[in-house]
């Protein structure tokens, strides 16, 4: 995993066209008649004697969101290029939101592969945002590449913003790069292919996080897991010459304000069990264990930012694979808690081993349970592969929506019918784990879930199946394959509720 460093300029504005860097990365505002200088810009357009946004304008940018134009300083500047980043059009009020900052200064960052130093300018519109946007934009993960190529960015200076001060300053840019190294840890974990992470040495390298980050950690294996009776997890993972585990790490502060359980789907692989997906893009299903990845990151980000709080993640995993020891369509399985479930599709298998997960995370009495999984296609289906469909108690599931699109990761409320839940009956057991039809499917993963939350605790379901994983090109500051969602979600989660219980 590489993110480029981060650190605060300690180059005055009146100074940036001196600064030794390699690049300086200016904002541009997409303005009725071309494009417009954002804040930060006025020293490097005075070196270029007031022409800039018309050299600009000549080279074809119009600030619209996520341009990137670089040009040559030809000796006005230290820096050899100044890269415009495109904010695209002022909000509303005339501002420019924290997330078009982030995506300005990840497409910059994404840009200035192969360089080695920046100074970031886009920070004195909104430094905490800038610092995100340039680390996380400025990911690279090369380790099965023979021949890396272009290194990534390696240094990003950022301008202090004008109000406020050097130490505020400070705290800011230390959350923010607490937060892009966590979202890193969790992308590089979903970026890590199938035959080298699976439920073992998953379960081995979130051990070794933890013991680095001095957090609390307790690996269940497969003995443990029929001892105590998992029957979703043993079930799921019994296809697999890999046998399943349950992780669970805990961080506590020394006077936790509250207790909130993480839990994330870990499916090291998704082939569909012996209810085969098709062969097309089933390489996608690398991605199933991004719910866990993203809980692990949390936690791990909890105690580095010492959040007054007691936070746990526990992670279910397995291989869902077909074999002749694979569990079957027609199948009853014992969850944990002793409910019993009818599989009538084994590849509805991230409810079967969250709700293991969540029954047990739940006995340890949190005040928040907060459940995230790459569970359904119909999420593709009905919001795209940018946000996530927030399922939950109602209450809950707003206030977490509303944290979701402040990260930037986007996130909307969706409901769970009441008339849905009917058809999770089962004619044998408790409860079947599809409803054999297709409408609403992410909803209906959501209703069977709630089947294993206890009524009155404040939960919630991020359903993240398009969001975890990018099939298509780089966008602002998110690269081809995990992206890390929703770690920004939990970590504006955990510190709402850090300030507000
Ligand atoms: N892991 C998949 C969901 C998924 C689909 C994640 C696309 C990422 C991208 C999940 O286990 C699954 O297979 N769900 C089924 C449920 C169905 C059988 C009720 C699905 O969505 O088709
Ligand atoms: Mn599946
Ligand atoms: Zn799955």
């Amino acid at each position: 995993m590489t993110v480029p460093k981060l650190a605060l300029s300690t180059t005055k504005v009146e100074a940036v066209a001196s600064a030794r860097v390699d690049a300086i990365v200016i904002g541009t505002v997409q303005g009725t008649d071309g494009p417009e200088l954002a804040a930060g810009s006025e020293q490097v357009d005075a070196a270029l004697g007031g022409q800039l946004a018309g050299v600009l304008a000549s080279l074809g940018a119009t600030g619209k969101a996520e341009e990137t134009v670089k040009l040559p300083t030809l000796g006005s500047c230290r820096a050899g290029v100044v890269l415009a980043a495109g904010l695209g059009k002022p909000d509303e009020d005339g501002g420019i939101g924290a997330e078009r900052v982030r995506r300005a200064a990840g497409a910059a960052a994404r840009e200035l592969a192969g360089t080695k130093t920046a100074l970031c300018t886009l920070s004195t519109l909104d430094l905490g945002a800038a610092a995100e946007g340039a680390a996380l934009g400025g990911y690279a993960f090369t380790e099965y590449k023979s021949d890396p190529g272009n290194p990534p960015l390696g240094k990003v200076e950022l301008l202090a913003p004008p109000d406020g001060t050097t130490r505020g300053h400070r705290a800011v840019l230390k959350a923010a790069t607490a937060i892009a190294e966590s979202v890193a840890i969790a992308r590089d974990l979903v970026n890590t292919p199938p035959n080298d992470l699976f439920p073992g040495s998953f379960a081995d390298r979130a051990s070794s996080l933890a013991h680095d980050a001095g957090v609390d950690v307790e690996v269940l294996d497969e003995k443990a897991l029929r001892r105590k009776g998992f029957g979703g997890i043993l079930g799921v993972g019994g296809g697999s010459a890999r046998p399943p585990r349950l992780v669970r790490l805990r961080y506590a502060a020394s006077k936790p304000r509250k207790k909130v359980a993480l839990i994330g789907k870990g499916i090291t692989f998704d082939t569909g069990g012996i209810s085969i997906k098709p062969a097309a893009n089933m390489d996608h299903m690398t991605s199933d264990m991004s719910g866990a990845a993203a809980v692990i990151a949390t936690v791990l980000l909890a105690a580095k930012l010492g959040y007054p709080l007691e936070v746990s993640a526990t992670v279910p995993l397995a291989e869902n694979m077909p074999s002749a020891t694979s569990y079957r369509p027609g199948d009853v399985l014992t969850m944990y808690g002793g409910k019993t479930v009818e599989v009538l599709n084994t590849d509805a298998e991230g409810r079967l081993v969250l709700a293991d997960a969540m029954v047990l995370a739940a006995e340890q009495e949190p005040d928040y349970l907060i459940e995230t999984s790459t569970l359904t296609g119909a999420q593709l289906v009905a919001l795209g592969n940018r946000t996530p469909g927030i399922m939950g108690s109602e209450e809950f599931r707003d206030r977490v929506a509303e944290i979701a699109q402040r990260s930037g990761e986007g996130g909307w409320p969706m409901p769970l019918p009441e008339e849905l839940r009917g058809d999770l009956d089962s004619r044998l057991a408790d409860l079947a784990n599809v409803t054999g039809h297709r409408w609403g499917g992410m909803l209906a993963a959501g209703l069977f879930l709630r089947e294993f939350v206890a009524d009155g605790l404040p939960w919630v379901h991020l359903d993240v199946a398009g969001p975890a994983f990018n099939t298509g090109s780089p966008w602002g500051y998110t690269g081809k394959g995990g992206t890390g969602v929703p770690v920004r979600t939990l970590a504006g989660l955990l510190s709402d509720i850090a300030e507000h219980g």
